[in-house]
């Protein structure tokens, strides 16, 4: 029977590579491309001109996908703030048009969105909370859900924060605790920033059990646990049996960050699960997966997967 097609913005990204890993078996995985190329097993790649609508609606056409994920954008928070312009192009003007060519070609849309978006003064927001993003990522990202919403009602919006394995090019902030310690470095973590981490590969396949059921609009999906940065730390060295001595504590109230971070940035997946009717796992089960991943060969695969 011939697979349906996925066609991922962003291809070159951790979510995108790490999520056509995961359902590269069941789907036909288009990874859509920028300035850097990709290669990976089971999948196809074609360049796609996101910042012009006209282009990527004749490029949809051709490559015809049953589901468009949208994961492109410029996603350094700090980076952002430097060039409000940038991410206001990158993440609010792509989104309005991938979210415009797929709604005319009757095409679903995942699209990615962030859990920067609230004040951080209170733990496990809910969908219906107000927003109220500090930094310019989140105000990039928050319109980009309206513009998203109003062009393509039944898209849906998933708000979340993931970890998995990177490349050569980009490293996820679990490699980059997972590399340092290896290395032996001391690192400094936030114990004043909290957040609800994900695996990857689990929210990819949620978010495809949220299509079959046809779910729409905004949905958060991330873990159950909410943790500080320093506290997924700690759970990482034990689980790939690193030296926990190297990690100490810091606060993000020292730190001398150009862009303003929410304190907590915890969601609250209680709708998703309704729906789904199951829970997303836990924190230690994500991690035994990430290191199950790297035995099976996932990080290998990865590293390599991205150049310019
Ligand atoms: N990483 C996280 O922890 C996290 C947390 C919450 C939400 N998110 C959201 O999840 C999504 C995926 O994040 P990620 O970490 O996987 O991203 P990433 O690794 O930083 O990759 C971003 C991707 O976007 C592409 N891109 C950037 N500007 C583009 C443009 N103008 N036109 C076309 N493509 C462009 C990049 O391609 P080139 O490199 O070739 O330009 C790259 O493939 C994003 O929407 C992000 O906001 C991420």
């Amino acid at each position: 029977m011939k697979k349906p097609r996925v066609v991922f913005t962003g291809g070159s990204g951790l979510l995108a590579l790490n999520w056509a890993c995961a359902v590269r078996n069941k789907w036909e995985v288009v990874l859509g491309t920028h300035r850097h190329s990709v290669r990976l097993a089971g999948t196809n790649t074609s360049k796609l001109d996101l910042d012009n609508g006209v282009h990527l609606g004749h490029q949809l056409d051709r490559l015809s996908p049953d589901l468009v994920v949208h994961t492109a954008g410029l996603t350094s928070v700090d980076r952002c703030e430097e060039d409000r312009d940038l991410a206001h192009q990158a993440n609010a003007v792509i989104a309005r048009n991938i979210a415009e060519a797929t709604a005319k070609r009757k095409i679903l849309l995942i699209h990615i969105s962030t859990d920067h978006l609230f004040a951080g003064d209170r733990c496990f927001y809910r969908e219906q909370d107000p927003l109220q993003p500090l930094n310019e990522y989140g105000r990039s990202k928050a319109l980009a859900e309206t513009w998203v919403q109003s062009a393509h009602p039944n898209a849906i919006i998933v708000r979340t924060n993931f970890f998995c394995w990177g490349h050569r090019q980009r490293q996820s902030f679990s490699d980059w605790l997972i590399c340092n310690l290896r290395d032996g470095k001391v690192l400094t973590l936030f114990d004043d920033v909290y957040f609800t981490p994900i695996l990857a590969d689990t929210l990819a396949l949620a978010a495809h059990e949220l299509i079959e059921k046809g779910a729409s609009g905004i949905l958060n999906l991330a873990g159950p646990d909410r943790l500080s940065k320093y506290e997924f730390a700690l759970q990482v060295s034990t689980q790939f049996g690193l030296p926990v001595q190297l990690i100490q504590r810091g606060q993000v109230s020292h730190a001398n960050l150009l862009a303003s971070r929410p304190r907590d940035m915890s969601l609250d997946s209680s709708k998703a699960r309704q729906i789904l009717g199951r829970d997303f796992g836990s924190v230690p089960q994500y991690l035994r997966d990430l290191y199950a991943q790297e035995i099976e060969g996932r990080r290998s695969e990865l590293i390599e997967s991205v150049y310019v």
